[in-house]
């Protein structure tokens, strides 16, 4: 009889163990469930476009120290396109990248492709714009609003003749342009300075900067100065005023440190930029993916930033002021650009 019992109990024991092993497996990760070690990782990363100077360092240095980190990386450019940026993000979950790290061209178009990377067990970072509606699980960017502080504040400092300028600003579709608005008004309120109009870059595309200046030429007559959004829409800008004489008598500021922009500087045709290290938000942004892919938790995070649904872990850097008297100690010392490029045209 007992050995009837220990037939049977074993018997059992063979029918119950594959099934729990197929339940394991049907429902278990490729790897089973173990952390993956770093070499396996890939991280993938959607960009708006390369057109604009900056994101190719901001790329040159997230793929660089991802891979210290052993991680792979699959870049993507959307070259601007929202439709594209989509399809894209969506194939890096295809390929079940361990992170995706998005440059967000329309922070209000993104919420349903976040949603799927994570219904598929991929973590999100916003990257330098916010991405509305979804519950990303990292934010990280400059001080965006301190941006347009500090473009407001090198405008006052200018010296304003007639109190009137233009914003030739970057797109509503990107949430920075938003924040950095309500930093550079209030300067321009305190001041008592007269935004006599403000148009907004599609995409950031210089041209529409210039074409409206172009069309109304004669608010150069009106204005002391014109804040552009970005140090490319300032030489789209900058082309304009020297075609019609009147480079280095309007100021100008941007964003970027853009070595154009850079060279204006101390020649003295821009006022000033606003420079946002880069290399630190990319070394940063990568490290914080790497641990996300290997499925850490970035619990010393305690800031956090409304996404407009949720409100989201936010690392946030701080950027600077750039003008022809502190060049060197900021941008040239940092290694954004070599001293000889800067001051290629200047008349030392
Ligand atoms: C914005 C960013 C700016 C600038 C711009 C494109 O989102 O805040 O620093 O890079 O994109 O030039």
């Amino acid at each position: 009889m007992k050995s009837k019992i220990i037939i049977i109990a074993a018997l059992l024991l063979l029918l119950v163990l594959p099934v729990s092993g197929c339940r394991k497996s049907a429902e278990a990760p490729e790897n089973d469930g173990e952390i993956k070690n770093e070499d396996e990782l890939t991280i993938g990363v959607s960009f708006d476009s390369f057109l604009i100077e900056r994101w190719q360092r901001d790329r040159d240095v997230f793929v660089d120290q991802c891979k210290s980190l052993g991680a792979k990386v699959n870049v993507q450019n959307a070259n601007g396109d929202t439709q594209t940026q989509i399809s894209q993000i969506e194939y890096l979950i295809s390929k079940q990248v361990d992170a995706i790290v998005i440059v967000g061209i329309d922070s209000d178009a993104l919420s349903g492709v976040c949603g799927k990377a994570h219904a598929a067990g991929i973590p999100v970072i916003a990257y330098d714009r916010m991405i509305h509606d979804s519950n990303v699980d990292l934010y990280i960017s400059f001080d965006n609003r301190q941006v347009g502080t500090l473009m407001g504040e090198g405008m006052v400092r200018s010296g304003l003749k007639n109190r009137k300028v233009l914003m030739c600003a970057g797109p509503n579709e990107d949430p920075n342009v938003a924040q950095l608005g309500e930093g550079f008004k209030e300067v321009m309120a305190k001041h008592s300075v007269t935004i006599v109009d403000e148009v907004h870059a599609l995409g950031w595309k210089p041209e529409y900067a210039a074409d409206y200046i172009s069309e109304n030429i004669g608010i150069l007559d009106q204005v002391d100065g014109i804040m552009c959004g970005n140090d490319g829409i300032a030489t789209a800008v900058y082309r304009v005023l020297a075609e019609n004489r009147r480079a280095g008598g309007i100021r100008l500021v941007g964003q970027d440190a853009d070595l154009e922009a850079c060279q204006r500087i101390v020649q003295g045709t821009q006022v000033m930029t606003v420079f946002k290290p880069v290399e630190k938000l990319a070394r940063a942004a990568a490290e914080y993916a790497v641990r996300l892919a290997k499925g850490e938790k970035l619990t010393e995070i305690s800031d956090r930033m409304s996404d407009g649904s949720y409100d989201v872990p936010y690392v946030m850097l701080e950027p600077i002021a750039v003008y022809k008297e502190n060049m060197d100690e900021t941008v040239i010392d940092a290694g954004y650009h070599l001293r000889e490029d800067v001051y290629l045209y200047a008349t030392k």
